[in-house]
């Protein structure tokens, strides 16, 4: 069933902040265990707050796997809220309280220009034998299953280097999608000599690259990235330590190879908040990850003395993960307290068999 776009108005219009929130927290004690809320660390504060589960895309998928709530409702973005449809049981429901947050990094590949490289590749080596397909949690379901077909495997920012040991002992070179930064910045780690890390351009035949250029690659990087993390610069780590020599520089994956070498801390949003947490107090911070999860980080641990900075002088949010308000999470539980579902997430029984797999072979690597 469609969500309502008038219940939403008649809520915009007649009901203030505060009765959303007491609303939400009488639906959710409504529903008692039927429903769990898991929420990104990108969520804003006022639904962040009513999840009852918090992490990254891995700790997340983690929770979904094993909740036996009857629904789970996904305070985060389409892709995380597909993985937790695939990896719950059948009867389980998924559900997405807007369903126009989507990522848009994960709309940079598709099925459609992923097989076209899969045959482009195959014009120079053999892929099946030669290539292990990888795709980062952000990417659609259809992705991962392209890849459980190929003998390949999905990872988060959390397990990017424990899966790409597993890919290269499978096969000698990596496709990796969407996110060029994230593969670049692990297999950098890995000791992979930039010049064996190609970048396949999906608007240009052959990726844009040459035969050889393919041959001597260890790594091909679809020329994906996110809009978020890549207005932090070099510029932003330079300008600031020239005021404060002592700053931390802590970084999310999906930051440039430049900004990454520049930090002293490079991991997951679950990892930059566990670092921050442990530090010493009085210590100060530059963070590249979105705005919200920042805000929070200063909010929580200033009374440590901690000072938390966002690294670009941009205001920059995830605007598809703010899609999620209280209103629409509001709106969401109250329908499942009067027994109707909105906005659920189904992946095709098929694809999501598929997928399925390739999740399976990440979280055996997992750390
Ligand atoms: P994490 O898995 O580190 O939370 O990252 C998800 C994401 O989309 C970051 O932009
Ligand atoms: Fe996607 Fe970037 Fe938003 Fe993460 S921050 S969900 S990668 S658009």
């Amino acid at each position: 069933m469609a969500t309502t776009a008038i219940d939403v108005q008649q809520l915009t219009q007649k009901v203030s902040d505060q009765e959303i929130q007491e609303r939400i927290v009488a639906a959710k004690k409504a529903l008692g265990e039927r429903v769990m809320i898991l929420g990104h660390h990108y969520q804003r504060e006022e639904v962040f707050k009513h999840a009852d589960v918090s992490g990254d895309s891995l700790k997340l998928s983690r929770a979904a796997a094993a909740s036996d709530a009857e629904y789970i409702v996904f305070c985060g973005v389409h892709f995380m809220a597909e993985v937790a449809d695939i990896l719950s049981r059948p009867e389980q429901i998924s559900i997405l309280p807007d369903l126009a947050a989507g990522c848009s990094m994960a709309d940079m590949a598709n099925l459609a220009n992923v097989e076209r490289a899969w045959r482009e590749l195959n014009e120079v080596l053999d892929a099946e034998s030669k290539v292990t397909p990888v795709t980062y949690i952000n990417s659609a379901a259809d992705l991962k299953a392209f890849c459980a077909r190929h003998g390949g495997i999905v990872c988060t920012s959390t397990n990017a280097r424990n899966v790409l040991e597993w890919s290269f002992s499978q096969k000698e070179k990596i496709l990796f999608f969407p996110d060029q930064h994230l593969g670049r910045n692990t297999g950098y780690n890995m000791d992979i000599p930039l010049d064996e890390m190609v970048v396949w351009d999906f608007d240009q035949p052959m990726g844009g690259l040459t035969a050889e250029q393919i041959n001597k690659a260890k790594m091909i990087l679809w020329k994906g990235f996110c809009s978020v993390h890549q207005m932090f610069k070099p510029e932003h780590i330079e300008n600031f330590k020239a005021k404060y020599p002592e700053t931390k520089i802590i970084s999310h994956p999906e930051s440039s190879f430049e900004v990454c070498q520049q930090s002293d801390y490079v991991g997951s949003t679950e990892y930059i908040i566990n670092v921050i947490r442990d530090a010493e107090p009085n210590t100060r911070w530059l963070v590249a990850t979105e705005l919200n999860l920042v805000n929070r980080l200063h909010e929580q641990f200033k009374h440590e003395g901690k000072n938390v900075h966002f690294m670009s002088p941009m205001v920059c949010m995830c605007s598809t993960m703010f899609r999620i308000d209280p209103i629409q999470l509001c709106n969401i539980l109250e329908g499942l307290v009067e027994g109707r579902v909105m906005n659920q997430i189904k992946v095709d029984a098929t694809e999501a068999e598929q997928a399925r797999l390739a999740l399976a072979r990440m979280l055996e690597v997992s750390p």
